[in-house]
């Protein structure tokens, strides 16, 4: 008997029922998996996408940890590859937002749907590497990871989860600063712990470097230019020199800027994934895309332990933040 997308939810429900369970992220539990931790929805997900996801025979995997700049990675990488495809007025970055160009492989699995579009081989995920589908790690595409300096990564995650929160509930009474800080430093957190994540993918890179591209938002945030051709020539579509004598290569990054994305309608009145559990409004991918926004919210000493874990986390890797 052929499985029904609904029965398959529930058959992974209740396998998930057994994992490990944390309630202290107090929108919905997290649910441990492979090491690491979920939103249930999101497991569902992961778990269907392990089962099923056949990638594209070209495709290129861009992968992150909740934000780290997923929104601007796929805005550059979606212009990167369709550049030729159509010309400056056209893109459909001026019109869709980046997550409705670049589909996650993990929600349209739990959707049992494929937004693919067979003409663009991109598709995003938060998945760690290590639970992976076998079908991408067997295929040899090429891999894409982003990460960012975990004090505004998870200071960018509280207010994002916030921005889930119901209108006129009190938010601090549902995700506190200080209980979020705890729990992220303990390594529970939506797909964490963090430093894990970007553990396995630094793996990959040390191993196979020419399958996989690693890269840092401070980094892409500081040098730009350098950093978009390297995305572009690793993905196969490196600018010529005619284009670069053209100014492509800064259209692009001005394309994708932060004021740019947010200031287009789709982001400023769209909604990601309606109907689904992962509905948002747009506008919260875009908040203030700056660099050190932690120090707003915690103390130098908080800053400082956050840093200190990580460093110890870290060590040995030959990556540190
Ligand atoms: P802040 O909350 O610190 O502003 P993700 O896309 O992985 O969900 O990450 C969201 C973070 O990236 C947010 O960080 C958001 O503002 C920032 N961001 C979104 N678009 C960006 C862009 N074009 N350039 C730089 N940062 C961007």
């Amino acid at each position: 008997e052929k499985d029904t997308p609904l029965t398959q939810q529930d058959k992974y429900k209740e396998i998930m029922s057994n994992f490990p369970r944390r309630d202290d992220w107090v929108l919905q539990p997290l649910y441990q998996y492979q090491g690491f931790w979920y939103f249930q929805d999101y497991l569902v997900g992961l778990l269907a996408a392990q089962e099923n996801f056949k990638p594209q025979p070209s495709d290129i995997v861009l992968c992150t940890y909740p934000k780290t700049g997923t929104t601007w990675l796929k805005a550059l990488a979606y212009a990167i590859v369709t550049r030729s495809k159509f010309n400056d007025s056209e893109n459909p970055l001026l019109t869709k937002a980046p997550h409705d160009c670049v589909p996650f492989l993990e929600i349209d699995a739990a959707r049992n749907a494929s937004n693919r579009d067979p003409e663009i081989p991109l598709v995003a995920t938060h998945i760690p590497y290590n639970s992976l589908p076998t079908s991408i790690l067997e295929s040899g595409c090429k891999l894409v990871y982003l990460c960012r300096d975990p004090k505004d990564v998870l200071i960018s995650m509280w207010h994002f989860l916030r921005g889930k929160l119901p209108e006129g509930i009190d938010k601090d009474s549902y995700i506190n600063l200080n209980n979020s800080f705890e729990i992220f430093c303990e390594g529970i957190s939506s797909n964490g712990p963090y430093w894990d994540h970007v553990l396995g993918y630094w793996k990959a890179r040390v191993e196979s470097p020419e399958e996989v591209l690693f890269l840092v938002y401070e980094d892409l945030k500081k040098d730009t230019v350098s950093n978009v051709k390297k995305l572009a020539e690793f993905m196969g579509y490196p600018f010529t020199p005619e284009e670069e004598k053209r100014g492509v290569v800064q259209q692009i990054i001005d394309l994708c800027s932060f004021d740019s994305l947010r200031n287009m309608k789709a982001s400023k009145s769209g909604v990601y994934s309606p109907d689904s559990p992962y509905t948002i409004r747009n506008t919260e991918f875009f908040r203030k895309g700056t660099i050190g926004d932690w120090k707003n919210y915690f103390s130098e000493e908080m800053g400082a332990r956050l840093d200190q874990i990580i460093e110890e986390k870290l060590n040995g890797s030959g990556f540190s933040f």
